[in-house]
């Protein structure tokens, strides 16, 4: 869509996300701990278990790490927290695993943060992939929806293996599953400057309702309570979030449980789906969407497997 095409609705709506994207302060994820390539360890078969109706993960959870992909049955989702911020010789051996086209889309980042952290979310979307999968993760191929959503391709697609990817800062998750699609959304909890108008414009009426009667004190981890269920559910149909912002109805009080209440207006359509609130670090709020009634979520930290 070129610049100048668009009509200052989306205009706002660009600006919004590209606030989004760069506002803030930083906020790290606890750094890896350097490991062998493919050594196993004993804690990265152990995951904490979270269900949409009641998530037991809070802002304080330090999810386990690992570096080996535990079984993926049949209804579970597998969401890994990988950091973006890794050692020159991790990046480099991340780096090696990608394709042409992501090297291409790596180069055209100005700045060297950008590039940096694009190569070690692809390299860690591979990592994670490529265990699922048993396979080199250089030797994966993606392919692209017209809205930009990657899908395993070509001899892997057989794989049914669906999986979504979202950063945020240093914070890159990874969801996985057999279930169906997926997508999954990261943010980091920072000051919005106009957060009311924000949600009157582009979220529902009942929301905004409900968002202006908030403590101050509440308002921010409510924002990015809103933001990432949507985001979620729009990254989990492959639409983004570009039209549908206020057709996708969720819960976001702080405390309470995620949940989807209505898609256009349809309760029907959104008990279709599941949500599940993420706390992937302290800071950061996340949220993964799939296709089903019931969500079984396992969380990880990913220990990088090149170069360390
Ligand atoms: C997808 C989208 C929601 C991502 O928003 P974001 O907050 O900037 O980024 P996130 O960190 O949550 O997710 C980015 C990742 O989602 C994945 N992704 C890209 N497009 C996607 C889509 N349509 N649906 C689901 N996932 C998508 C990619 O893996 C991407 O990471 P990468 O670029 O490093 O590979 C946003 O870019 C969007 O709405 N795109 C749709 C654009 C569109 O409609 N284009 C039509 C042609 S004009």
């Amino acid at each position: 869509m070129k610049p100048s095409g668009l009509r200052p609705f989306w205009l706002c709506a660009l600006s919004l996300l590209t606030y989004l994207a760069t506002a803030g302060r930083i906020c790290s994820l606890v750094a890896p701990r350097a490991k062998p390539i493919f050594r196993p360890t004993a804690v990265s078969r152990v995951f904490y278990r979270a269900a949409n109706i009641l998530s037991s993960l809070t802002e304080t959870t330090q999810w386990p790490s690992g570096s080996t992909a535990p079984e993926l049955a049949s209804d579970e989702v597998h969401v890994w927290a990988a950091s973006l911020c890794v050692t020159p010789a991790a990046l480099e051996a991340l780096d090696a695993t990608l394709s042409p086209d992501e090297k291409e889309r790596a180069g055209k980042f100005k700045f060297e943060k950008h590039r940096n952290r694009f190569i070690a979310g692809r390299g860690a979307l591979r990592e994670i992939l490529g265990e699922y999968l048993k396979l080199n993760p250089a030797a994966l191929c993606f392919s692209y929806s017209t809205n930009g959503k990657p899908a395993l391709a070509g001899e892997f697609a057989s794989a049914a293996i669906h999986f979504n990817l979202a950063h945020s800062e240093d914070m890159a998750l990874v969801a996985v599953t057999r279930v169906g699609v997926i997508g999954v959304d990261v943010e980091c909890i920072r000051p919005v400057k106009e957060m009311d108008e924000l949600v009157a414009r582009f979220f529902s009426a009942r929301e905004t309702v409900l968002f202006q009667r908030l403590h101050p004190d509440e308002k921010a981890a409510a924002f990015f309570n809103l933001w990432t269920r949507k985001e979620a559910l729009l990254k989990a149909t492959g639409e983004g979030i570009t039209r549908s912002l206020s057709l996708v109805e969720v819960s976001f009080l702080p405390g309470k449980p995620a949940r989807l209440l209505a898609i256009a207006g349809d309760a029907s359509k959104a008990a279709e789906w599941a949500v599940c609130e993420l706390s992937p670090a302290t800071g950061f709020v996340g949220a993964v969407a799939i296709k089903a009634e019931n969500l079984t979520v396992q969380c990880g930290r990913w220990d990088h497997l090149a170069g360390q």
